[in-house]
């Protein structure tokens, strides 16, 4: 079983993998396959609940797909992803929403997407047991800020933020971090520098681990980041499933006598 332990001590010899996962059925592939760490991402609102962006998804969405990722995953370590104003407001929601997590739902961490607000947070969760795993960079929860989805850390000064802020939440306890879309030279510094692992998407090959949104690894999704990689064609191999099923439904093919029973009795009721 990989606990956030496992994840702290990475010492850089084999990256560590995470995947989202939404569901149950995807969550138990994901860990078959020897997936580190299963991210149950706000990222749901735009793979699986139909949204334009993460923004409305709630606490409760979130804690339904928590539960059961976690309910089927037997080795990976799974990490609840805090939705939008679940966190940062008040000390103590915040604390509340996190901890629902781990003690309802059976996740072992949570993330959060980190700023100067997230710093003390992050000390308060850890110290009560949640462990937290920062996430830096483009945070989407922030799209309304951004305008959209940019690269981050682009210029000195945006750069020196993030390495100021990721030193500052290492030393808040955080046990990894996320560093999202930001220049690769950059991720491979501030990788050097801390002593947490960091976890890239769209930052290089030089952080400690890379993680992707599920649907876009497995080529479920319509639309995906110029920075990830499909591994498979599942949205093709749906498409023709659908398709020959309901050719088959159509041309009467489908049920046939191998899907179908008869029972004698029944022609006494008629
Ligand atoms: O919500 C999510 O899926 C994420 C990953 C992209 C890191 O935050």
């Amino acid at each position: 079983m990989t606990t956030v332990r496992d994840v702290r001590k990475n010492d850089g010899e084999q990256p560590i993998t995470m995947l989202t996962a939404y569901d149950a059925p995807t969550a138990g592939i994901v860990d078959e396959a020897g997936v580190d760490v299963v991210l149950v991402g706000d990222s749901v609102g735009n793979a699986s609940l139909g949204y334009e962006t993460t923004l409305p998804v709630t606490v409760d969405d979130l804690a339904r797909h928590v539960g059961a990722v976690s309910r089927v995953t037997e080795e990976a370590l799974v990490v609840a992803d805090m939705p939008f104003l679940s966190y940062g407001v008040d000390e103590g929601e915040s604390v509340e929403n996190a901890g629902r997590m781990l003690k309802e739902e059976g996740a072992e961490a949570v993330k959060l997407e980190s700023g100067p607000h997230t710093v003390s947070l992050t000390e308060t969760m850890t110290q009560l047991g949640i462990p937290v795993m920062a996430h830096l960079g483009l945070t989407p929860q922030h799209v309304n800020q951004y305008g959209g989805y940019p690269r981050q850390g682009t210029d000195p000064e945006a750069a020196e933020r993030i390495r100021e802020l990721a030193l500052a939440h290492e030393e808040a306890g955080a046990f990894s971090l996320v560093l999202e879309h930001v220049p690769s030279n950059l991720a491979a510094e501030v990788t050097d520098t801390l002593e947490i692992p960091t976890i890239g998407i769209g930052a290089g090959p030089d952080c400690d681990g890379q993680v992707l949104v599920v649907d876009d690894a497995i080529g479920l999704s319509e639309w995906s980041p110029s920075f990830a990689k499909r591994f498979g064609d599942v949205r093709g191999e749906m498409e023709s499933a659908v398709e020959e099923y309901v050719a088959a439904v159509e041309s009467g093919e489908f049920p046939g006598a191998e899907h179908s029973h008869e029972e004698g009795d029944l022609e006494d009721i008629y």
